[in-house]
């Protein structure tokens, strides 16, 4: 049964303006009455972008770590392009890989503005695929919506606009893309990403390796699908993030709690169409409550404000959910599987938080960035048939030990 936004009343104690409030219905009314609601379905693709020769080695990270298997390789004029699939109900992974190490584009641009973001310059998650009913009509519509596309202006990906997907223009407030596709995600040949081309059967190996290790650990059938993903924007521009990412998609505002000590707030919306978040993840957005430079008044911690100073605005984690049990007695699934990715050389900011005793629950952690996709992948296992989302407690745990990953020091002009 598909939740109603209109009726829905959101979770959570942070507290949201009447601009909100008053925008949020709107939009909803908006989206449903000019028939957006219908046209566009699940999430079926996440895209992100990596430097060039490093997508292989990116791939065998994300077979380590998650559940994502290659299924082919496109190369266009700029980008090889490559598909991986977990189950088929949940979204594709598109791993884009410049074929020049001199490759240059918005994203690059986007990236050397940020100290930290710039030693990797072409390395970003770059958005989500939605599925469309009729992609004309609803950029026609999202157009109408003042939503722009994009127009070849500082692009030279064909795959971001040539292709089957069109692509929204980066958004001002989370640099991050939309696209959309009629067709069907699993037709490769149809979505016109280029040349279908092959990879070295030595790297297939390496894969192929990987993926015997992740099943015979029970990796595999552990780790699930993506649960959310989480993006880091500025104190100001937190309710603006949300309604334009409301206006984007069918999603609904589901709640959004206050991280009082960590100086921020966790903003979750969710696709009320699908029983399972896995089938079309979460979108969350995290900001500071004040702003850094008011902060320095107050001096409380502010790891989510210092990452987007430190990385620009942009997805900070990706979230994958652990089945929920013991691997053995006294130790649950998600522990284990991170004993077993640890021992592996995938590194973890402190330790799991949340304590899965008896009681519903849940246990995460973070592990540190990946050098590749500067993503953070988080493991989730809901305990005991947990049904909320997320506890305080853990996203406050969490918060503090993101802000360890990225300390970057502002050097002084004068010393
Ligand atoms: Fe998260």
């Amino acid at each position: 049964m598909a939740i109603d936004p209109m009726q829905y009343e959101p979770k959570g104690d942070k507290k949201n303006s009447e601009f909100f409030e008053t925008y949020k219905s709107k939009i909803y009314e908006r989206r449903r009455s000019a028939g957006l609601d219908d046209l566009i379905g699940h999430i079926r693709a996440l895209v992100v972008q990596v430097e060039q020769g490093d997508a292989l080695a990116y791939l065998q990270e994300l077979y380590l770590m998650g559940p994502y298997r290659f299924s082919a390789v496109y190369q266009n004029a700029t980008h090889r392009i490559f598909l991986l699939t977990s189950q088929s109900e949940f979204p594709r992974l598109i791993v884009m890989e410049p074929l020049t190490s001199n490759y240059m584009d918005e994203i690059t641009m986007l990236n050397r503005l940020y100290p930290l973001a710039a030693k990797k310059p072409n390395a970003r998650y770059v958005g989500e695929i939605f599925h469309t009913e009729d992609v004309k009509e609803t950029c026609k519509t999202l157009e109408s919506h003042n939503i722009r596309f994009n127009y070849h202006h500082e692009t030279k990906n064909p795959f971001l606009t040539d292709s089957r997907v069109v692509f929204s223009f980066p958004s001002d407030y989370t640099s991050n893309r939309i696209g959309y596709c009629q067709v069907d995600i699993e037709d490769f040949d149809a979505l016109q990403l280029g040349e279908r081309v092959e990879i070295d059967a030595a790297e297939i190996a390496k894969l192929e390796q990987l993926a015997e290790f992740s099943k015979s650990n029970r990796l595999e059938e552990l780790i699930l699908g993506v649960d959310h993903m989480a993006t880091r924007v500025l104190a100001g521009e937190r309710e603006d993030a949300i309604c334009e990412f409301l206006t984007m998609s069918n999603y609904y505002f589901w709640g959004a709690y206050n991280i009082a000590d960590m100086n921020s707030s966790t903003n979750v919306n969710r696709n009320g169409y699908v029983e399972d978040d896995k089938t079309s993840p979460a979108k969350v957005f995290t900001a500071n409550n004040i702003p850094s430079f008011v902060n320095s008044f107050e001096k409380m911690p502010m790891p989510t404000e210092d990452f987007v100073r430190n990385f620009g605005r942009r997805m900070h984690h990706v979230a994958y959910e652990v089945q929920d049990g013991n691997h053995r007695a006294g130790e649950k699934n998600v522990d284990y599987v991170v004993d077993t990715i640890r021992n592996k050389g995938i590194e973890f900011l402190a330790h799991v938080v949340g304590e899965c005793k008896d009681d519903p629950d849940l246990k995460q952690i973070f592990s540190k960035h990946s050098k590749y996709s500067i993503l953070i992948t988080e493991y989730v296992e809901r305990c005991h048939g947990f049904e909320g989302f997320f506890t305080k407690s853990n996203v406050a745990a969490l918060t503090g030990a993101a802000g360890q990953d990225e300390s970057y020091q502002h050097g002084k002009v004068f010393d």
